[in-house]
């Protein structure tokens, strides 16, 4: 499935056709001062979130290092200077929009806002436990023992690729069903999940392959940290709609994924759904 048509997965009434506005870029500007983008872990009162790709642009200083009052422009800046995502791609674009929509704020949120469940924050995540109808669970920190089953994917070797992106994807929801039998999982959160496998696999490695080192990606989602001692470069390449697209439908194309009972929602605000009378 194409990009521009998953799109429409998103929006509420899940209908709207989305079409795909890609800007030119020159590539020239695409200098980035490293010197002032030092790893500092967060402190006890900076924010940070369920993402580890805007965790770490934070802990790198391309967004606040403190993880609040964060805008749109700021998120689509920070994705571009710190991992080469072209700032014209809608799905990242609407991303960051719809972080809005975790807080009673008009134009900014906290890293921390985004853990809102059901608006960008889904079960079944890579790196993090769900949150559980009567609250509890830990939806927002790094969580080992969730990790473990894409940190222990495709052995034998010391990359990740498409394949075990997949893999690992169909794992994760197997193993969280019996945890959370409960757990929403329709095409949206198949969706999500899916795009987010085709964003470590190219903020971390080759984007037109879809491999990346496994030492990159572990590094990227336990420390929170562009690993640039270890060999990892920004990509040369500009990430694009089109090459996230083809990563994000390969890996859905590979995966064995049954969606799970319920339409597709978004959360709209805090306090729950808005009713319009
Ligand atoms: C454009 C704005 C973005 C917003 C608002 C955003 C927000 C989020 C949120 C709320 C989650 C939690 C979903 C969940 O696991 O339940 C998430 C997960 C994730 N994000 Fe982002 N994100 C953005 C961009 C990026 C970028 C540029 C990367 C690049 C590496 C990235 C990498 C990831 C990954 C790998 C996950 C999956 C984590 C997991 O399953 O444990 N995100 N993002
Ligand atoms: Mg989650």
């Amino acid at each position: 499935m194409k990009l521009a048509s998953l799109l429409s997965f998103l929006t509420l009434a899940c209908v709207v056709p989305a079409t795909v506005a890609q800007k030119s870029h020159n590539h020239q500007a695409d200098q980035v001062n490293w010197s002032a983008h030092e790893w500092q872990a967060p402190t006890a009162t900076d924010s940070r979130g369920p993402c580890p790709g805007l965790n770490t642009l934070a802990n790198h200083g391309f967004l606040p290092r403190n993880g609040k009052n964060i805008t749109v422009d700021m998120v689509m800046d920070a994705i571009h200077d710190g991992f080469n995502f072209d700032k014209g791609t809608l799905i990242l674009r609407v991303a960051a929009k719809l972080g809005l929509l975790t807080t009673d704020e008009i134009d900014n949120y906290m890293l921390e806002d985004l853990a809102l469940h059901g608006t960008l924050e889904h079960d079944a995540s890579l790196s993090r436990s769900d949150i559980f109808p009567d609250g509890s669970g830990d939806n927002l920190h790094f969580n080992e023992t969730v990790f473990s089953t894409l940190a222990n994917s495709n052995p034998g070797s010391d990359v990740y690729n498409i394949t075990s992106a997949a893999a690992t994807l169909d794992q994760r929801l197997a193993l969280d069903m019996i945890e959370h039998p409960d757990l929403t999982n329709t095409i949206k959160e198949f969706f999500v999940r899916a795009i987010e496998s085709s964003f470590y696999l190219s903020a971390m490695g080759d984007p037109i392959k879809g491999v990346a080192k496994k030492e990159l990606v572990q590094i990227f989602f336990r420390e929170e940290r562009l690993p640039i001692a270890e060999g990892w470069v920004r990509s040369p390449v500009l990430i694009t709609n089109e090459i996230l697209g083809n990563l994000t439908g390969r890996i859905q194309e590979l995966s064995n994924w049954t969606s799970g009972p319920g339409c597709p929602w978004i959360r709209l605000q805090p306090e729950g759904d808005v009713s319009i009378v």
